[in-house]
């Protein structure tokens, strides 16, 4: 067993951590008040080669492993989770999909762009369609539809809570096409937001994450061509689940990092704030929640690496990646609340960055599977 990071880590965790104390900590503040999405940190994102990390470099990408990917998700979140998720969702929901199970004609067209994060020198990222106003947890209950006319589908429905849903220039649209079938009448799509009937609806106004733009988006009677069908005909909810187990392991790093950022702030505060004639480090109060935080923080890095080696290694990841991702989202709620109330009525207040990152580690439990259907992965893979 190795727990070494190698060169090539070392060299792209300092690459991530140098991006977001040059790019992302100026304006994050300012950024999370106007609810601004971070057009230029993405573009930088995108020079970097960190829009298609792991996606191989015949198709734009950078060929990097999976390990990799949380290391610079981890320094990334620990400064502005509103750029990381952006980065996540191109990544492991988008890229990798396309990668995983998009036929050639698709990955030349669309991957290749999505994985170098522009196309013709503007912004070209991705999101991910799968949830619904009644279709949540409950992901097999999809009311969106696309009928087969033949040539083409046509697509109706609408999808919220959608990542990316203004920015990103591709979406990947799941949607029933035999409601008889159940989860095997899913298809997955490759929809272009520019095609005549599709809608980018209300901007949602959150609690957190607050500069990632969070759309629903409407569909009417979109033609969507057969080619841009993922998979075979049926294929659409496994596609959907697949790509699932691996944004648990980005967002799991995110939540991961958004720890780790409170940690080294509430560490660095209690070094320098002195209460009773000593610094608030010398009281055994904060020692123990000090120590609390690295234990849990170190956890929760071991099961994102891991899931993350698994991937790496071709194994099944799904259960490690569910296991990293309940962890450290509740990790990071934890760790952030404990954070404000070291720093006291400091850490109320926004120039301290960490009332921002306890708004931002909330959604860590929700999207991309809440606490609860991580659990439900989690229980049938011991149980069954
Ligand atoms: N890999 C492959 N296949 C899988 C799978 C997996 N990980 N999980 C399930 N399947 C297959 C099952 O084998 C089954 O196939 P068969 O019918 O052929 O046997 C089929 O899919 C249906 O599975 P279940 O019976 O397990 O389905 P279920 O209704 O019980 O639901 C669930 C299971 C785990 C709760 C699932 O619905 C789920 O993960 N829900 C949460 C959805 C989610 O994560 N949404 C997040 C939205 S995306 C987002 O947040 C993105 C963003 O913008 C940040």
């Amino acid at each position: 067993m190795e727990f070494q990071l190698s060169e090539e880590h070392l060299m792209i965790q300092k690459a991530a951590r140098d991006f977001a104390q040059n790019d992302c900590l100026p304006g994050v503040i300012e950024r999370d008040e106007k609810q601004q999405f971070p057009r230029e940190q993405v573009m930088k994102l995108a020079e970097l080669g960190f829009m298609g990390m792991m996606v191989d470099p015949a198709y734009g990408g950078a060929g990097m492993d999976t390990v990799s990917y949380v290391l610079a998700m981890e320094e990334i979140s620990k400064v502005d989770a509103s750029t990381s998720v952006c980065m996540s969702v191109n990544n492991s929901l988008v890229c990798w999909g396309l990668e995983t199970f998009g036929s050639e004609e698709q990955k030349l067209k669309y991957l290749t762009p999505l994985a170098q994060g522009r196309k013709d020198g503007e912004l070209y990222i991705g999101a991910f369609l799968l949830s619904e106003p009644e279709a949540g947890s409950d992901a097999t209950s999809q009311r969106t539809t696309a009928e087969d006319m033949g040539d083409h589908y046509l697509l109706n429905g609408t999808k919220n809570w959608i990542t990316n849903g203004s920015s990103a220039s591709v979406y990947l649209v799941i949607a029933q096409t035999d409601a008889s079938k159940g989860s095997r009448g899913i298809n997955a799509f490759i929809v272009e937001k520019s095609w005549a009937g599709v809608t980018v609806a209300a901007k949602e106004n959150k609690l957190g994450i607050r500069g990632s733009d969070t759309h629903t988006i409407l569909f009417n009677d979109v033609k969507v061509p057969k080619e841009n069908r993922i998979g075979a005909d049926g294929f659409g909810f496994t596609f959907a689940m697949k790509t699932l187990s691996g944004g648990r392991i980005g967002i799991a790093s995110q939540a991961l990092g958004i720890a780790s950022g409170a940690y080294e702030l509430a560490l660095a505060y209690s070094k320098q704030r002195k209460a009773f004639g000593k610094e608030i480090m010398h009281h055994q109060a904060i020692q123990f929640k000090l120590a609390d935080m690295a234990t849990r923080i170190e956890a929760a890095r071991l099961l994102c690496l891991k899931a993350a080696w698994e991937k790496d290694h071709k194994m099944d990841y799904t259960l490690s990646s569910s296991m990293a991702k309940v962890f450290a989202s509740e990790t990071a709620m934890w760790t952030t609340t404990e954070a404000v109330q070291i720093h006291g009525g400091y850490g109320f207040v926004k120039e301290y960055h960490v009332e921002r990152l306890m708004r931002d580690a909330k959604i860590t439990q929700i999207y991309e599977g809440t606490s609860e259907v991580q659990r439900i992965v989690i229980s049938r893979s011991i149980l069954k």
